[in-house]
């Protein structure tokens, strides 16, 4: 007879539990010898029943790593995997690290298929297995493009920049479309809108990998981007972020872990809102630009999302860097008023330039790949070598210290 192996199920989230159980019904090969949400009673179960394989949520369940430390110093001989739903891993790195640490064989982002169940169970029971975490997010660096409100600039900031970006380091740089109901990048590249969008990648059961998003990434040429469209019409929003989606999955965190592993850069264009998918965005960035212009309106909003980014979210100064889009000295305000104004340091600062800007917009090819040598362009420039350093192979230093405490104060 076929050997039969006993799978424990260590896991926080009973609806999760019930749907490996579920999956398990149907094989023959493998079967439940126990499941628990207490972290005593799993080694304990672990102890006794002496399972072939154990699955451990992480980070879910805080003790998940300790439990797999102990169960595999009590039972030297199971297979350990450690589990973990996207939203709670958003940096999987230090978690992977310590798994194969403690002897952990493998590592599935939850939920996973039957498929990717098989695979970890032919792949570890019985075997050494370096653990391999094909999503973990690699060395990628996310840059978000951000503001509190429309027609600051923020398409036209994040396609140049991409487009500038994959110039300068010579990669192929990812332009990650996450406005999702009025998304536009592509507009700016010319042509049609892209038939595939992230949409597609919301609408697939399993598991968002390299392979399918690769199917849906529309590659302009002559350029070394990478673009993730937005969905085609605003009501389709819903099946990535909204009520319409076919599983209760962070897909925007999904999507965006998987291409910093695929690309060194990845440049986010965004809506103006604090709802779930700009707060992942915002969350994984490793740089938010935040562009507000010259005007009231702009610069009050953008104080009190300075509050929310550095106060309630404790983003740092190197993470927030502020950028003032179509400056005109003209305008009556200084840089210095502004920065005073908003206890924050300006890193950036863009010309107004309507022709350059509108003839682009207006011809589908982004200004940055004309090389027109304007103080538009060299201004992207300054903030492409600030990322990806002058020669275009690391980062470099902050462009500007730390944000000085003025007196006057928009901020609350
Ligand atoms: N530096 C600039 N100078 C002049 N016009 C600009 C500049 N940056 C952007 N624009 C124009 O402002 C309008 C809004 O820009 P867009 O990038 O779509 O903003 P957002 O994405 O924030 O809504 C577009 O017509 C664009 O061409
Ligand atoms: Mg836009």
């Amino acid at each position: 007879m076929e050997k039969r192996f006993g799978i424990l199920i260590v896991d926080s989230d009973e609806e999760f539990r019930k749907l490996f159980r579920g999956m398990l019904a149907g094989e023959k090969n493998y079967y439940i010898i126990g499941e628990t949400a207490d972290p005593r009673a799993a080694v304990e179960m672990a102890d006794h029943r002496k399972p072939d394989a154990v699955f451990v949520e992480v980070v879910g369940l805080p003790e998940g790593m300790d439990v797999a430390a102990e169960i595999l110093r009590r039972v030297p001989t199971t297979t350990v995997i450690i589990t973990c739903t996207a939203d709670a891993c958003h940096d999987v790195r230090d978690t992977v690290r310590e798994a194969m640490r403690i002897g952990v064989k493998d590592f599935l982002m939850k939920p996973f298929t039957v498929d990717e169940f098989r695979n970890a169970m032919r792949n570890t029971l019985g075997k050494k297995r370096v653990i391999s975490v094909p999503d973990a997010p690699s060395s990628g660096h996310v840059v978000a493009v951000f503001a509190t409100k429309g027609g600051v600039g923020k398409t036209t900031l994040a396609v140049n920049l991409a487009v500038a970006l994959g110039e300068h380091t010579g990669r192929r740089v990812a332009l990650a479309d996450m406005d999702l109901e009025f998304g536009n990048a592509a507009a700016l590249f010319g042509g049609q809108h892209p038939k595939a969008s992230i949409v597609d990648l919301c609408q697939r059961p399993g598991r968002i990998d390299e392979g399918v998003i690769s199917q849906v990434i529309e590659r302009p040429t002559g350029y070394n981007v990478d673009l993730l469209a937005a969905p085609s019409s605003p009501e389709q929003a819903a099946l990535v972020d909204g009520e319409g989606r076919q599983e209760q999955r962070n897909y925007v965190g999904e999507v965006l872990g998987v291409l910093r592993g695929m690309y060194p850069w990845v440049v986010v264009d965004t809506a103006c809102n604090f709802r779930e998918t700009n707060m992942t965005v915002l969350d994984q960035a490793d740089t938010v630009l935040l562009l507000t212009t010259p005007d009231m309106l702009a610069l009050r909003n953008t104080a009190a999302c300075l509050d929310l980014l550095l106060g309630q979210l404790e983003y740092g100064e190197e993470k927030v860097k502020l950028v003032l889009n179509r400056y005109n000295s003209a305008v009556g305000i200084t840089i210095g008023n502004i920065n005073r104004g908003l206890n924050y340091q300006i890193s950036f600062s863009l010309p107004s330039d309507a022709v350059t800007a509108v003839n682009a917009a207006n011809t589908g090819i982004p200004f940055m790949k004309k090389r027109a040598r304007n103080q538009l362009t060299e201004r992207i420039v300054e903030i492409v070598e600030h990322l990806a350093g002058p020669q275009g192979k690391g980062n470099a230093k902050p462009a500007v210290g730390k944000a000085r405490a003025f007196g006057l104060s928009l901020r609350r």
